[in-house]
């Protein structure tokens, strides 16, 4: 009997570990994003357009298109959806090294689409830099289709 009940607290103690909620972005996450982001290795920019105050304001924008993966108290994945009324962008997929490959990111990315669906939104795109292997698979495998070009912007400051 006591081996049964700690065999089942065990399972139940894994799985509260193993569960991963996905919510939106608050204010009071803004810190461990930008440690998620820089651990990553994504290009946080917390002097400029991801300072508190821009992050912030985007979360308010779109409510529910800024969206942290949260397990125990801890933020362990991210996903920016933006757009332009025509287009939705999904930006700063991010996982922690220690939770990938259990499907955290399509989870993150499928949450945005269905918000995008929601805005009447009908084409879903990103940018992936050439050598991301692992994000182009993951949005081949999501149904993205590649179109090779050229990608230019202008920016007021390298901050931005
Ligand atoms: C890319 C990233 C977000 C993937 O996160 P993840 O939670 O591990 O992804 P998932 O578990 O949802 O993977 C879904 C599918 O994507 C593909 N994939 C994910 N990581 C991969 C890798 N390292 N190599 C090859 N394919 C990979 C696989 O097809 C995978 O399905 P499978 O596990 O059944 O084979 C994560 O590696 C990461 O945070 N990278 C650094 C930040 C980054 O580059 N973000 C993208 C910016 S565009």
């Amino acid at each position: 009997l006591i081996t049964d009940g700690t065999f089942s607290f065990h399972r139940f103690l894994l799985k509260s570990l193993m569960e991963i909620s996905i919510r939106p972005f608050t204010p009071k996450d803004y810190d461990a994003v930008i440690r998620l982001w820089l651990e990553v290795g994504l290009p946080a920019k917390p002097r400029g357009r991801d300072s508190k105050k821009e992050l912030c304001r985007l979360a308010k924008k779109d409510a529910s298109l800024f969206l942290v993966a949260e397990t125990e108290g801890k933020v362990v994945g991210t996903a920016l959806g933006t757009h332009d009324g025509r287009k939705g962008w999904i930006n700063r997929v991010a996982v922690l090294p220690a939770f990938r490959r259990r499907g955290l990111a399509g989870r993150l990315v499928g949450e945005l689409e269905g918000k995008f669906r929601e805005l009447g939104l009908e084409v879903m795109a990103c940018l992936i830099e050439e050598e991301n292997q692992a994000s182009m698979e993951l949005f081949k495998k999501m149904g993205y289709e590649e179109w090779s070009g050229k990608y230019f912007s202008k920016r007021k400051s390298p901050e931005s």
